[in-house]
């Protein structure tokens, strides 16, 4: 593996994000809409944007990506939108790192509690180990709540004395 950049995205990484999490094949339709939008949203507005997006770039070759954003309403709540890695350089450690970064940087705002939502299918299985591995505890599983026998799993993790 060569180089590993972690940054800010720019504009000239959207339609290569797009690109990628098309390609993964996890995310439907209506959920890459939202990405599309969410990513504009950041792009437009920069630090005013509630959705902060980092990059990680391997020899300028878009691996990956991490977005999150304080919670609506809280001071200190975090929630992490999407993390996605381009199956290229899946479990070579880009998702860890992203997740740090992006630790560093809410826990210099006063981050204490960040939490994550996924799906109880097969297809979230990868997501769910790598947020256990990362440290999020299972906090709550809404039975049914996407769609029969397709439960919403939300994870938490504590900092800076929030628990
Ligand atoms: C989840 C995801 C971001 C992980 O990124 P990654 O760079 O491959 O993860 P890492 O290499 O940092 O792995 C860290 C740990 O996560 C777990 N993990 C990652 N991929 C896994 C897999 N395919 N199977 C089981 N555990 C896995 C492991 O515990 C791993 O540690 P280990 O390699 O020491 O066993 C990546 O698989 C991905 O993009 N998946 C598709 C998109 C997605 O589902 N995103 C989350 C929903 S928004």
């Amino acid at each position: 593996m060569g180089k590993l950049n972690i940054l800010p995205v720019s504009k000239g990484d959207f339609k290569q994000i797009m690109k990628f999490l098309f390609d993964l094949k996890v995310f439907p339709k209506d959920e890459l809409e939202v990405a599309k939008e969410v990513l504009r949203d950041s792009l437009i507005l920069k630090e005013k944007s509630e959705y902060k997006v980092l990059v990680a770039k391997i020899n300028g070759d878009l691996a990956g990506f991490i977005c999150y954003g304080l919670a609506s309403l809280s001071k200190h709540t975090y929630d992490l939108y999407w993390i996605a890695v381009s199956k290229k350089y899946q479990r070579q450690n880009i998702g860890t790192m992203l997740i740090e970064r992006c630790e560093k940087e809410i826990k210099k705002s006063g981050a204490k509690i960040f939490l994550v939502e996924t799906s109880s299918t097969k297809k979230y299985e990868k997501a769910r180990n790598f947020y256990e591995k990362m440290g999020f505890k299972k906090l709550v599983e809404i039975k049914n709540y996407y769609k029969n026998r397709d439960d919403k799993i939300i994870y938490i993790k504590y900092f800076n004395g929030g628990k």
